[in-house]
């Protein structure tokens, strides 16, 4: 089976950070926890577009009860790489959240601030429950605090790609996360 490994953009990386095996490993690991938590609970997994997409689909399949699945595709940074703070909504779920618990299913936690947001207007739209699981979190760039249920990996304050994570809507079919060259995005970084 094909997939886009490292080797086939050997120019824009600098190193590989997380393998695709112990992404994988993360989220079974995830997984089988929320298995047992949401037994009989019907829990609706909600992601925000479009990085989260690859770790939702790995995630849910690695589920080993029922779930439903809706996106929100959510803007809370401007057009460079520094968080504005504020959150709107591009596109809405299209479940009533009401009485439903729901577990977030998020690729990185940067500063905190989407999903501080998310998590209060889920709850303000009256969810029974809300947690999260993050792949990855990067805590030296946390400003809000947030409750991260299920952890994943915590990694530096690097420029990483892949499984979800783009640079310029590029890298996200990467199988792996690695550690973009700074050449790549150097020029736009004024
Ligand atoms: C990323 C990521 C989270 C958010 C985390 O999305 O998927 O949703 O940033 O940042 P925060 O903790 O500082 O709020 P991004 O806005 O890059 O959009 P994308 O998922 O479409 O790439």
């Amino acid at each position: 089976m094909g997939c886009m490994r490292i080797a086939d953009v050997q120019d824009d990386i600098d190193h590989e950070l997380v393998s695709a095996e112990k992404i994988h490993a993360i989220i079974e690991h995830a997984a089988a926890q929320a298995s047992e938590d949401y037994r009989g609970k019907d829990p609706l997994l909600v992601a925000v577009l479009k990085g989260a997409v690859n770790t939702l689909a790995s995630f849910s399949q690695a589920l080993s009860i029922p779930c439903q699945i809706d996106f929100m595709s959510l803007s809370s940074y401007g057009s460079g790489t520094v968080s504005s703070g504020t959150v709107t909504i591009r596109q809405d779920l299209s479940t009533d959240v009401r009485g439903r618990h729901i577990l977030i299913v998020e690729d990185i936690v940067d500063s905190g601030r989407t999903l501080a947001w998310l998590v209060e207007e889920l709850k303000r739209r009256g969810a029974a429950s809300v947690e999260i699981f993050a792949l990855l979190e990067k805590p030296a760039r946390r400003e809000v605090d947030v409750d991260v249920k299920y952890k994943g990996l915590e990694i530096p304050d690097e420029f990483v790609v892949g499984f979800g994570l783009d640079y310029d809507e590029r890298y996200r079919n990467l199988d792996s996360i690695a550690v973009l060259k700074p050449a790549v995005y150097q020029g736009e970084q004024a």
